[in-house]
């Protein structure tokens, strides 16, 4: 495995697909610091953890710590939601995208090298409906794909590039369990997901990671699907195969 002594700094990475990519860059010997309201059972080694929450915290002290401990960053990851559940509307807003902004605006002078990667966790419900989460979540969603791209332009020229990553339903460590209790729904995904299986926290880590190095390094600006082909199939055809 390649040494590396980079710093990321992954927004949500206490929990789910955050602590999938705090594991990864971890074991990749990334310093990696971490943003979340609460600190995890169990621990990722060496990772550098903070406590703040993104809807009410003034963020700007914390940045500070973060910097002053682990030093300037190389990477820069958003994998955090709304979890609240006073005004999802605002908390949205606050959690996914004015944190969002003002994280990237503090490092945008505070980038180590001229080589920094940003990767926002988006969704498909950037462009499509669905019927689960509220409108805020669709919005929210629908910006930070728009920052990615207006940052991936403003940034450019300092050498940062930024890209957004739409996940379909993940399975994670903390839903293993409910999904292997429920085969039929299992089944359900399987039958319906080109690649015939559901997507793994694991492999989104794989894909912000690829981000995140020197192979995707003329890559910026860009919406890359991590769903096992689910958002290409036709919603007419969906309907129709309910037939076949
Ligand atoms: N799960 C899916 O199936 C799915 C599908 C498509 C897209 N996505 C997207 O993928 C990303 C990761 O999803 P996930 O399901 O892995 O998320 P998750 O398990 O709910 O983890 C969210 C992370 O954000 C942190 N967080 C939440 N509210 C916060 C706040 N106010 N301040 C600071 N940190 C906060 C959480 O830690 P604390 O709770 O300790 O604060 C946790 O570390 C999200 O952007 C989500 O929208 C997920």
């Amino acid at each position: 495995m390649t040494m590396t002594h980079k710093h990321s700094l992954i927004i949500g990475g206490s929990k789910g697909t955050g602590r999938a990519v705090a594991m990864l860059f971890s074991e990749k010997n990334h310093k990696v610091s971490v943003i979340s309201r609460s600190l995890p059972e169990n621990p990722v080694t060496d990772v550098n953890y903070v406590q703040a929450d993104l809807e009410k915290d003034d963020l700007n002290p914390k940045l500070d710590e973060i910097v002053s401990k682990n030093g300037p960053i190389d990477n820069l990851v958003f994998c955090q939601r709304y979890r609240g559940k006073d005004n999802d509307w605002q908390g949205e807003f606050e959690v996914s995208v004015n944190a969002t902004k003002n994280i990237i605006e503090y490092f945008s002078n505070n980038f180590n090298a001229k080589s920094g990667s940003i990767v926002l966790i988006s969704s498909v419900a950037s462009k499509f409906v669905l019927y689960q989460p509220p409108l805020s979540y669709h919005v929210a969603k629908a910006s930070m794909e728009k920052m990615a791209e207006y940052y991936a332009v403003n940034l450019a020229p300092k050498g940062i590039r930024v890209n957004a990553v739409l996940p379909g339903t993940i399975l994670k460590d903390e839903n293993k369990e409910f999904y292997k209790s429920k085969p039929d729904l299992m089944k359900l995904y399987a039958d319906n997901i080109p690649m015939g299986r559901m997507i793994s926290s694991q492999e989104i880590a794989n894909v912000v990671d690829f981000l995140c190095s020197d192979n995707a390094s003329a890559v910026t600006g860009q919406k890359i699907a991590v769903d096992g082909g689910m958002s290409l199939i036709g919603q007419e055809s969906f309907m129709l195969k309910k037939l076949s």
